[in-house]
């Protein structure tokens, strides 16, 4: 079988693997059990066209089992050996990027045949693992500020996504998942008039190595404070669809603050370009042969458009802006 990370996944030369942790067995790692209820983006209210014009359907699955309690214990391992790499930013509290260039086992695990079909099986339609590896196996863990969101308010700039609870949820209290189960224009007029909202809902993790997987572009999410305990960590791995033909929703300004720069525009211009050339292929397999030149031209710039737009946004000299919904001015986002 090909494997899933050819041709694309690439580890940054200066990036030495770390050697000797948990080596990944989806035998033995991996417990993948389907969700008891998969919520479509009509039951958050979309319109139909609304729905149909999204990648996929599914809006944020109930929480499902991924891994066994081996799989835990490793994955565990892994994220200990990645404690250096820990950040922070204004959104979110305490978190690290890029663990597949440096745990193997993430590495594997983010990447596995297995776990891509059985996404495929919830979302019925073919995913793959985000060409950048900054993209995959985001790990937020426990905030060192008391108080502190683990991650605020806000929507992906990845289509899908799962997020992985690595923590026994008993060992702490609060750090809960928690999503509008409503559009984001809803969501934001909750906000905007500050109540309670019954849209909120609450993500109960049976136990570490369940997960939930989401629509996150179009889902309203945060993970709330801890307010007792010293561990919550979860990992949030991202797809795309694998398709030529879905509206692109990543952001470099997104990933300016919180990414090296010398990995992220490398990282940036090989995703468009993947994006690119999947576009072009198709033009070379499908382009009709006609006369119409205008056809023709607006075609082939269609397939260079994802290129053309990744040189503007590496150019750009701004310093990047990390979006969150309680940071903006919320009515200009309606
Ligand atoms: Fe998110």
């Amino acid at each position: 079988m090909k494997k899933i990370s050819d041709p694309y996944f690439r580890i940054p030369e200066h990036i030495k693997p770390i050697e000797g942790g948990p080596v990944f067995d989806p035998a033995l790692h991996l417990q993948l059990e389907k969700p008891e209820r998969i919520y479509s983006l009509e039951d958050f209210g979309h319109t139909k066209e609304a729905a149909a014009a999204a990648p996929f359907d599914l809006a944020v699955t109930t929480p499902f089992r991924l891994l066994s309690d081996l799989g835990v214990e490793a994955l565990k391992e892994s994220i200990e050996n990645l404690k250096g790499l820990r950040r922070k930013s204004e959104r979110m509290a305490n978190f690290i990027r890029g663990s597949i260039f440096y745990s193997p086992f993430i590495k594997e695990l983010c990447l596995s045949a297995d776990v891509n079909n059985f996404i495929k099986s919830m979302t019925n339609s073919s995913v793959l693992p985000h060409p950048m590896g900054l993209y995959q196996g985001h790990i937020n863990l426990c905030p060192e500020e008391e108080g502190r969101e683990v991650d605020r308010w806000h929507t992906d700039t990845v289509t899908l996504d799962y997020v992985l609870m690595v923590t026994d949820p008993k060992e702490y209290s609060g750090g809960h998942f928690e999503f509008f189960q409503c559009t984001k224009a809803q969501a934001i007029r909750s906000m905007i008039r500050d109540e309670a909202d019954p849209h909120i809902v609450k993500v109960e993790f049976p136990k570490a190595g369940y997960a939930i997987l989401q629509q996150g572009n179009m889902v309203v999410h945060r993970a709330s404070a801890v307010s007792k305990g010293v561990e919550r960590t979860t990992l949030v791995q991202s797809y795309i669809p694998d398709s030529t033909n879905f509206n692109d929703v990543s952001k470099l300004d997104d990933c300016k603050l919180v990414d090296p720069h010398d990995i992220l525009f490398t990282e940036w211009a090989r995703y468009k370009a993947f994006l690119s050339q999947r576009k072009l292929d198709h033009l070379i397999e499908k382009l009709p042969y006609c006369l119409d030149k205008n056809q023709v031209c607006m075609e082939l710039r269609q397939a260079i458009r994802d290129v053309e737009e990744a040189i503007l946004e590496i150019s750009d000299p701004n310093d990047g802006r990390l979006v969150h919904l309680a940071q903006d001015a919320l009515t200009d986002l309606l």
